[in-house]
């Protein structure tokens, strides 16, 4: 009795002295490929990586990043074939998608694919980027600061230090470089990259597959979304970056990724090679305090308003549908990862863990008599700093949300530099290549803009606006116009604008900007929408913004410090540079979870639960198409299938964030098993701070797309095209299993593209 009493008491101990780490490896960080040998090889290769760090990064041979990539700057996207094959998102492509389609042609309905190299739909504008190095060019990016530099004299010699640092690493070169900031300025990295130009959509499912589950399942697990597409990068005759052109033929990678036919299994290791965009690792308690009571709940208020009124518009007219579906998808998308960012910082209790640290901190500051001296003010400096956001942060957050929420606000303000040029007589050169630019995109909104549905939200969105914000923080138009005029009705005040103004119709802009090209601005200054924005924009920037900015500088540098302070502290610790859409990895495990009492989560799903979905019935989210349930009925999966049940999506524990999407996820043997798409409702919450027992990414398993190109839509030649293992054998470039022939077609596949031609 005694000695098992010990025991347990020895066991308890033990247990919580590792704490989490006992039963969860640590998941936490996105990490830099420079850096990993030093800070994660060997716990990487712990948990179950077969590699080592020079096989992700190397600057010698071909590695894993040359496989990753850049898509459009927006998502990441990863090379699967020799032939530039790129596999993403399929809420990565959707504008693509969406533009290459009409009522009549609707991919985003039924789907996309290119039976041959012809069909592929080249997309400008779209670009594909590699990382061919990145360097720690601290040194020579904080060089000739002054010793008491300001703020400002600091950010102006670090510019000039950029770019000639750039200058000098990308001379004679076609590559281009991107210096970041990193622990809010106390490193630097460079980044030197290599842009494709001609990206062309090859492949994508019909929404009902790409989106299945749509916004309602959006962030949340169980999931069943078949969220990929297919792209390929084309080269000019060289194999380096051109512009369109049909001559243009398939980019030679230096690596793509072989895929693993073999699954996942929970506990098994997993890598996410991508590049996450904003993270806030490092906040005060001041400042998520802010977002969790002020910001999050506004926005989220805000676009629930927007989303209903676009949503009504949409089911009464396809026509509308199809000009908002893009815009629509991302307006919800973040609204709803709010809600869950603000559920998993209460789960987690965030704030008051925080202050805990923030309260060790003041005791470690206090405990060193030159520490005080350094770092003895800083607490107290960020809540005052806070204090002063007051009022402002959510004024600002009304102007980005609600008034630049109407798209013909925020259409016009893009005119409002143009319009003052003329005005004050400005330089013909500097005015006309404003004037072409704004022409040249005109088209592209009218394309997607229904003036009758705008003018709602601008009735809504204003008014909320105006009930809302105290009137300090009004801009003129709303007490002049909105309240004189029209007694602070504001479908009254969209009466007017949306009968007058010369941004409803792609038609009244065009002769507003030929007077204008002509000298005359009346068309615009007495535009009533024009005013509006105007008025909007110069309170914004006489009001909000000064003290915003002047803020946000002191904040730089007081996290700055911050950084510095804690990275003496704790000292154990390994850090990472929050997400700046700079390439990162993120490793972790394939891990299933409990998101409330009495309830665990599996770590996979698969088509069942898509049939159980479906058959809910009602749900138009969860529409499925008829081929599909064929399907499944005659469990008809192929090589992708594993005893009769067919994998859609799986769990693990890699920090991710928006950007994160597309990203290959990788197993032990550098081969592709999944692609990144999304995290689970309250795992949004890594964005501030990761919680191991919740944070999840969620992956669409590499067999379920598989099955979809080859058995769902006959496009095995694309499949063919890939790298397909079975076995462990390492996925690396430069092994000598990885240079086979191409396969030869089959018949019946050379008889379908012969069709097709
Ligand atoms: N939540 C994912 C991301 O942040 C997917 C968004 C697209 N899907 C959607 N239903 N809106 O990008
Ligand atoms: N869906 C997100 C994206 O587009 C990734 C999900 C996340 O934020 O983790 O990048």
């Amino acid at each position: 009795m005694m000695v098992n009493k010990r025991i347990f008491l020895l066991v308890a101990a033990i247990c919580l002295s590792i704490g989490w780490s006992a039963a969860r490896p640590p998941a936490e960080g996105m990490w830099l490929p420079l850096l990993l040998k030093q800070l994660n090889e060997a716990e990487m290769q712990q948990q179950g990586f077969k590699l080592t760090a020079e096989d992700i990064y190397s600057i010698n041979r071909s590695s894993l990043k040359d496989a990753v990539v850049s898509f459009g700057g927006f998502c990441t996207g990863e090379i699967v074939s020799a032939e530039g094959l790129l596999l993403t998102n399929h809420h990565c492509g959707y504008g693509q998608v969406q533009s290459h389609s009409s009522v009549e042609n609707d991919y985003l309905t039924d789907g996309f694919w290119a039976m041959n190299r012809q069909q592929e739909l080249p997309n400008p504008g779209l670009t594909a980027t590699f990382i061919v190095r990145m360097e720690d060019v601290t040194s020579q990016i904080l060089t000739g600061i002054p010793a008491a530099a300001t703020e400002a004299v600091r950010e102006a010699t670090i510019l000039g230090n950029m770019a000639r640092v750039r200058q000098e690493a990308t001379a004679g070169t076609h590559y281009d470089a991107v210096i970041k900031p990193f622990f809010y300025g106390n490193e630097f990295y460079m980044y030197i990259t290599e842009t494709f130009r001609d990206v062309r959509l090859v492949g994508a499912p019909p929404s009902a597959i790409g989106k299945f589950g749509g916004d309602t399942d959006n962030w949340m697990w169980p999931r069943h979304t078949g969220d990929f597409a297919l792209f390929r990068v084309y080269a000019g005759a060289d194999n380096k970056p051109a512009d369109y052109s049909p001559d243009n033929k398939p980019y030679q990678p230096k690596h793509h990724l072989p895929i693993s036919l073999k699954g996942v299994q929970q506990g098994d290791f997993t890598l996410v090679f991508g590049f996450p965009g904003r993270t806030n690792e490092y906040l005060t308690s001041h400042a998520i305090q802010e977002i969790y009571e002020v910001s999050n709940p506004a926005k989220i208020s805000i676009r629930e308003t927007k989303l209903r009124l676009l949503d009504e518009d949409m089911k009464a007219s396809d026509a509308v549908r199809i000009q908002y579906a893009a815009k629509y998808a991302s307006i919800a998308n973040a609204w709803k990862k709010w809600i869950g960012e603000n559920r998993g910082l209460h789960k987690a209790n965030t704030i008051e863990k925080k202050k805990e640290l923030e309260r060790e901190f003041a005791q470690w500051v206090n405990a060193d008599a030159s520490r005080k001296q350094q770092y003895g003010n800083l607490l107290a400096e960020f809540g005052q700093n806070y204090q002063q956001l007051d009022g402002i942060t959510i004024a600002r957050d009304y102007v980005n949300e609600a008034a630049m929420g109407v798209e013909l606000i925020r259409h016009a303000v893009d005119y409002i530099r143009l319009v003052e040029l003329v005005e004050t007589k400005g330089a013909a050169s500097e005015i006309n290549t404003l004037a072409d630019r704004l022409e040249k995109s005109a088209p592209g909104f009218y394309k997607n803009y229904n003036a009758p549905t705008d003018k709602k939200v601008f009735a809504a969105l204003l008014d909320q606006y105006y009930q809302n914000i105290d009137p300090k923080f009004h801009p003129e138009a709303f007490s002049s116009t909105a309240r004189q005029k029209y007694q602070g009705n504001f479908s009254k005040y969209a009466d007017d604008v949306y009968s007058k103004s010369v941004f409803v119709s792609e038609d009244r802009l065009k002769a507003a900007m030929a007077d204008l090209r002509a000298g005359k601005t009346q068309a615009f200054k007495s535009d009533p929408g024009f005013l509006l924005a105007s008025s909007i924009l110069s309170h914004y920037r006489s009001e909000i913004l000064p003290v915003y900015n002047q803020v946000n500088d002191n904040l730089n540098l007081l996290y700055r410090t911050y950084m510095t302070a804690l990275r003496e502290m704790q000292q154990d610790r390994k850090f990472y540079p929050d997400a700046n859409s700079t390439l990162r990895v993120a490793y972790g495990k394939v891990a299933d979870y409990e998101p409330m009492d009495g309830v665990k989560y599996k770590h996979y799903t698969t088509l069942e639960g898509v049939m159980e979905k479906a058959a809910m019935g009602g749900v138009e989210d969860y529409v499925i198409p008829a081929r599909l349930r064929e399907l499944y009925e005659q469990k008809d999966f192929g090589p992708y299938g594993v005893d009769g049940q067919m994998p859609v999506c799986f769990i693990a524990s890699n920090h991710t964030t928006g950007g994160n999407s597309g990203s290959p996820v990788i197993n032990g043997n550098g081969q592709l098993i999944g692609i990144n798409f999304d995290r689970n409702w309250e795992g949004t919450m890594s964005d501030i701070a990761y919680n191991p027992d919740q944070v999840r990414n969620i992956s669409v398993d590499v067999r379920y797309l598989l099955f979809i190109i080859d058995k769902f839509a006959g496009a095995g030649h694309l499949v063919q095209e890939m790298t397909l293992v079975t076995d462990d054998t390492s996925g690396l470039p430069h092994a000598d299993n990885r240079k086979e022939a191409p396969k030869k077609k089959t018949r019946k596949q050379k008889k379908k593209e012969a069709a097709v031609k």
